[in-house]
């Protein structure tokens, strides 16, 4: 991604720092959308394989459940498709002179979440299609043959996008993921620069199967807010209410309880350099986070009632939300070396445009000046080619302006004993400084 690069410009500590923390807004937005989209679709392709026996429920979940997640496509945009590009743009300039392709991962994300949303739209719509089809009652032979025939192509169209929807959604998560990981290790960001394998490492691993049963975890909780909230207005007839009030607890309690067993494999096989007082602190936060939320999970199952659906909601938006702050401290420690490194080429940068335009703030020493340019005539104790300061400077003793004119355009002063003083071709500050140095030595 040669292109990226082009565009980053050096990033003063300051920027790196706001950076970071715009990344981390970045992902608390994608995450959890992220999350409910794909356990969300996971579920309804899921229902749909089930309702292909013809048992109406199922169809009207899988239904429900997609129409819930895509209800507004600028939602989609907002959620989904300007994080992915903040995210590009964020690790694009953090990890500016290295070798890393993380923002490659995030642009081969960024282009399968835009495939995935075509197929997901498809697949809601041809839901749709199929529910008007079966609407469609007629007493007509040939009419009824039709609408036959056009409902098992839209049927058929309809299975395909779905699957072909959660193909995409999910090589955008798990190339997320693997760039999101590949950033945690500075070790591998020069040694990986390409092939597909790098993909398959432990930590992407461990971390897609934590994110998959996070997204199934949230999904069953927003099934549950989505038909149970005390504000819900979706009727349900008693056999639809028993199954999917069991279905979303007993998939919710299952997908919370493993999620501790994915989240400590992949701490362990996380890069060292990752790892943090931080991060495990929040971790702590996490694991007992999720106990909470089982433990929700596990008393609605057992009492056979929804009374929590709404606070499990509020609790897993604070449980994305650690998770969000853990990996936003790990890439901080994982790259606290190369923002250091960035900040020093910032400098370098700064000054460079500085003195391009005439506003070198470089200090002018007058020491440097005197050593350079005047020790090979002037001692201050000794006449070599020019007379000794301590002969000269007594005169200038108070009048500093003097001096400053005399090193600016020498004149000739005590032509008997020099020859003229050549013009050193200083900058009145430069004039200035060496002046204020000689002075001060003299005076010492
Ligand atoms: C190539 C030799 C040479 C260099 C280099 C040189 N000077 Fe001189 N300087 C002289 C000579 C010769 C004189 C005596 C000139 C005269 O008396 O007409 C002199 C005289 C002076 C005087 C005395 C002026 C007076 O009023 O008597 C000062 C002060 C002085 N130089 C400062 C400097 C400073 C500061 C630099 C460095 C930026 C410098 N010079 C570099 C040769 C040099």
């Amino acid at each position: 991604m040669e292109f990226l690069d082009n565009i980053v410009l050096p990033q003063s500590s300051h920027h790196i720092t706001l950076l970071k923390y715009l990344l981390g807004l970045t992902l608390l937005l994608l995450a959890p959308y992220l999350a409910a989209l794909y356990g969300t679709l996971i579920y309804s392709i899921y229902f749909r394989f089930k309702a292909r026996k013809g048992d109406h429920k199922y169809s009207q979940l899988a239904k429900d459940i997609i129409d819930v997640i895509t209800f507004n496509k600028s939602v989609t945009f907002a959620l989904g498709v300007v994080p992915m590009l903040s995210a590009i743009f964020a690790y694009t300039q953090l990890l500016h002179m290295t070798n890393a392709i993380v923002p490659t991962f995030m642009v081969l994300s960024l282009i399968s979440f835009l495939i995935s949303i075509i197929f997901i739209y498809t697949y809601k719509h041809t839901l749709h299609l199929k529910d008007l089809f079966s609407a469609v009652q007629s007493d007509d032979e040939k009419i009824k043959d039709d609408v036959q025939t056009y409902k098992s192509k839209a049927v058929s169209l309809f299975s395909r996008t779905g699957n072909w929807g959660l193909v995409f959604l999910s090589a955008s998560v798990y190339f997320f993921i693997a760039g999101s990981q590949l950033a945690l290790d500075p070790e591998r960001w020069e040694s990986i620069t390409s092939g597909w394998l790098v993909l398959f490492t432990l930590d992407s691993i461990t971390y897609f199967l934590h994110f998959l049963s996070a997204s199934l975890a949230v999904s069953s909780a927003g099934i549950l807010y989505y038909y149970f909230r005390p504000s819900s207005e979706v009727i349900l007839n008693e056999d639809q209410k028993n199954y999917t009030k069991k279905f979303a607890l007993t998939t919710g309690l299952i997908f919370t309880i493993i999620q501790p067993v994915f989240y400590a494999l992949n701490m362990l096989t996380k890069p060292k350099l990752a790892l943090s007082a931080g991060v495990f602190g929040v971790s702590i936060l996490v694991i007992f986070t999720l106990l909470v939320i089982s433990n929700l999970f596990y008393i609605m199952l057992k009492e056979s009632n929804t009374k929590f659906s709404s606070s499990l909601i509020y609790l897993f938006v604070v449980l994305f939300g650690f998770y969000v702050v853990k990996e936003n401290l790990a890439f901080s420690t994982a790259s606290a070396k190369q923002s250091i490194i960035l900040a020093d080429n910032f400098n370098k940068y700064e000054a460079k445009l500085k003195e391009e335009f005439g506003l070198s703030n470089v200090v002018i020493s007058g020491e440097d000046i005197y050593n350079g340019k005047c020790i090979a005539c002037h001692q201050f104790d000794r006449v070599l080619v020019g007379p000794a300061y301590k002969d000269v400077l007594p005169k200038y003793e108070g009048k500093k302006e003097d001096l400053v004119k005399f090193i600016l355009n020498p004149v000739r002063v005590n032509a008997d004993k020099f020859p003229a003083m050549p013009n050193q071709g200083l900058k009145p500050q430069e004039a200035e400084a060496v002046a204020d140095y000689i002075i001060q030595k003299y005076q010492q």
